[in-house]
């Protein structure tokens, strides 16, 4: 099989998604596939009809590739793809729709309201401690987190240099543990806990600096919870309508219960793949080897 291999683009995770894209092209490679590396720009519509790939394995991050864009040039192709379909990728990039679609679904979420980041006023919009982001990013690009004695807004969101997007989300900060679980297909494939060294949460660069976050997979957690936040990623995908691999990021509070509460924060429809990257450290503890894991995803691909 052909498959094009969909990396760059122009995104603020174009480095994130480059270094995603050449660890999937390398082990397809391996695999045994045709691989043709493509670094996305805006003549890709041409350039994929030349091509004609069997399949399309995205390997794009964030706006453009994570959104529903490219997927929807995929279906005028007729050019089956990995992950998931436009309307899903466009909800799951947007955090607050997700949020809402989930939450219908019984899935608890934070509290949060959606602001325009040049009319937000210097009132805090709520009881500190909370976390501003914008609404469609990755990567914790544009995350702030306000404490008690901080004023608001903080400077960087008023700055004329933001690039992304003037629709902010504030949501309640959730104290606790960082945990994260992968889903492929129907099947949720375990949960990782993610323990910051040196950071104070897990920000752009303890994700993609080597040793700059400690993993621990399986998350040591009871049985009921480590149960519980399979559930509820499995639940995620299935509401927000996913497609092969996805990935949900939760918080676990436990200071003052032993069931703690857990709390959604979002689906990722894209996830990262890069050397140190989740996805692949979760799939190798359930037994799929990196290789394994990305054949499934082409084999899966459909559009
Ligand atoms: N947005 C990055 C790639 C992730 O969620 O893994
Ligand atoms: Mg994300």
């Amino acid at each position: 099989k052909h498959v094009a291999v969909l990396m760059g683009g122009f995104s603020s995770e174009r480095p994130v998604s480059l270094s995603s894209g050449k660890a999937c092209a390398d082990h397809l490679e391996a695999e045994g596939y045709t691989v043709t590396r493509v670094d996305v720009g805006n003549d890709v519509s041409q350039v994929l009809a030349e091509l004609k790939p069997d399949v399309a394995f995205n390997a794009l991050h964030g706006p453009y590739g994570e959104d529903g864009t490219i997927q929807g040039v995929l279906e005028y192709l007729q050019i089956p793809y990995t992950h998931s379909g436009v309307l899903s990728s466009a909800l799951a990039m947007n955090k607050d729709l997700a949020k809402r679609v989930a939450s219908a679904q019984g899935i608890p979420v934070a509290e949060s309201r959606v602001m325009n980041r040049l009319s937000i006023g210097s009132k805090h919009p709520l009881k500190p401690p909370y976390v501003v982001k914008p609404v469609s990013e990755g990567s914790s690009f544009g995350v702030v987190i306000v404490k008690e004695d901080q004023p608001f807004p903080p400077q960087r969101i008023g700055a004329s240099d933001w690039p992304y997007g003037d629709t902010v989300m504030v949501e309640r900060y959730v104290y606790g543990r960082e945990l994260t679980c992968a889903v492929m297909g129907d099947v949720a494939l375990g949960v990782c806990e993610i323990l910051p060294v040196g950071h104070a949460f897990y920000d752009y660069d303890s994700k993609y600096v080597a040793g700059g976050s400690k993993h621990e997979v399986p998350a040591k957690l009871s049985s009921n919870i480590y149960q519980t936040v399979q559930k509820l990623a499995l639940k995620a995908h299935q509401a927000i309508g996913c497609r092969g691999v996805t990935r949900s990021d939760f918080r676990y509070d436990d200071r003052f219960s032993e069931n703690g509460e857990v709390v959604w924060l979002e689906i990722n429809t894209q996830p990262g793949m890069t050397p140190t990257s989740l996805v692949p450290e979760i799939a190798a503890q359930a037994g799929h080897s990196f290789g394994d894991l990305l054949s499934w995803m082409v084999e899966d691909a459909s559009c």
